[in-house]
């Protein structure tokens, strides 16, 4: 019996952790538990996206909550090595590239337990980016890395690390959105705020360089002021992001908008019809980046870089920094300009899991070849699953 640890602690990991745990439970020989550390814990952050994507009730739930960098890492550390050291897995799994990566990573490695990380090699070469550090250091500490782009086994190529560990497998959060996307159709979302298909914007934002600082968060509302007078703007908001509406006194200024909208976070599916019907995304999201790519729909991300650049060449998406002119002239362009036609990125085809469970399990589901060994960077496309089985 194989034993695996599946870690998901916050929002952006819920996607990724789903098809992964799915995969899992159809191999007889593993045991698979679920620890949610509860970096996000909200209704809206965390619980309804497992009810969105059938996740299992995690077996474990670590309830860390908020925090300084250093105080839920630390945090996430303490509370998981005892449920290692308790159930002594094989294996854990990690996905992304949030604070609970990191630190439950970390632990494993230490206790000699195998780490495999799921979203491996992504570096936007920044930094000041709390993400970039934990991609970084996870990457450098765990066993097999499963890799969704081919710019990631280039970054790991350069890193040092041996082919052997690296696998090109494809994008695990494709696979959820591939497998939700006839439900997130049935969502009534777009009744509900009361806007047409095609005809508003979808904004989210939650990064610090865009909402912790009052210029730059002023600088995408005068933006944000623009487009809305062309279409409404619907914008679902993070909590990091509201605190800091009210606590940098920009609440008038989003009030003197009358057609931008400011909602609640969604849940995965209404999210999900929100993105696939809007005329544009505007993001500062790593996944929406990604999802809009599939989606085949325009996305202004307002960053200086991206550690995603597939969905650069892809073509569905461009980087415009937060300075409000670059939004306005990228918007104009796209709105003015149907997107070139391109196919999804190779290896985004709903079977990323099936690869990672493959791998780990020696040739249970399907068949992944390493990075390394004659060149080929690329795992097999080829799986025994049919697609009808989901
Ligand atoms: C975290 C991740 C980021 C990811 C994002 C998605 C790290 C370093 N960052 O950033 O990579 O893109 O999640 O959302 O791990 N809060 C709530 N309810 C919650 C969770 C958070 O109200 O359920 C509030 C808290 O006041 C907290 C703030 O949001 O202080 C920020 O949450 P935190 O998890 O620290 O970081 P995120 O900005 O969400």
């Amino acid at each position: 019996m194989l034993d695996v640890i599946c870690v998901c602690g916050a929002r952006p990991n819920f996607m990724k952790i789903a098809p992964v745990v799915d995969a899992l439970a159809r191999v007889p020989s593993v045991r698979t538990r679920l620890v949610h550390t509860g970096q996000h814990y909200d209704e809206r952050m965390s619980r309804l996206f497992f009810g969105d994507l059938n996740i299992p009730e995690p077996d474990v739930n670590l309830e860390v909550g908020s925090g300084s960098h250093a105080v839920q890492t630390a945090d996430v550390m303490i509370r998981f090595e005892p449920v290692c050291l308790g159930q002594r897995p094989d294996w854990v799994v990690v996905v992304g590239d949030v604070n609970s990566t990191l630190a439950c990573a970390l632990v494993a490695t230490k206790l000699g337990i195998k780490v495999a990380h799921v979203e491996a090699g992504l570096r936007s070469f920044d930094r000041t980016m709390p993400e970039e550090i934990n991609r970084i250091m996870t990457d450098a500490i765990s066993d097999l890395l499963f890799v969704s782009e081919p710019s990631g086994v280039e970054n790991l190529r350069t890193e040092g690390v041996p082919d052997e560990k690296v696998h090109l497998v494809g994008n695990v959060m494709i696979d959820t959105l591939l497998r939700c996307r006839a439900r997130a159709d049935e969502s009534k979302v777009l009744e509900n705020l009361g806007v047409q298909s095609k005809g508003y914007a979808a904004v989210t934002l939650h990064r610090p360089s865009n909402v912790d600082r009052p210029e730059a968060f002023a600088s995408i509302l005068d933006a944000l002021e623009v487009i809305s007078r062309d279409i409404p703007v619907i914008f679902p908001i993070h909590p990091r992001s509201k605190k800091n509406i009210e606590a940098m006194s920009l609440s008038g200024r989003v009030e003197s908008i009358p057609r931008l909208h400011l909602i609640d976070p969604l849940g995965y599916l209404d999210f999900m019809k929100l993105m696939a019907d809007a005329a544009v995304v505007l993001t500062d999201s790593g996944g929406i980046q990604e999802e809009t790519t599939i989606l085949e729909v325009p996305c202004l991300t307002l960053r200086e870089n991206t550690e995603r650049p597939i969905t650069i060449t892809h073509g569905t998406n461009r980087l415009t920094g937060n300075a409000t002119d670059a939004i306005l002239s990228a918007y104009r362009d796209v709105r003015d300009n149907a997107l070139p036609a391109s196919s999804p990125p190779d290896l985004w085809d709903g079977r990323a899991a099936e690869r990672i469970v493959d791998c780990l399990t020696g040739g249970g589901l399907s068949g992944a070849r390493p990075a390394g060994g004659g060149g080929a960077q690329i795992a097999s496309t080829g799986s025994s699953e049919s697609p009808d089985r989901r």
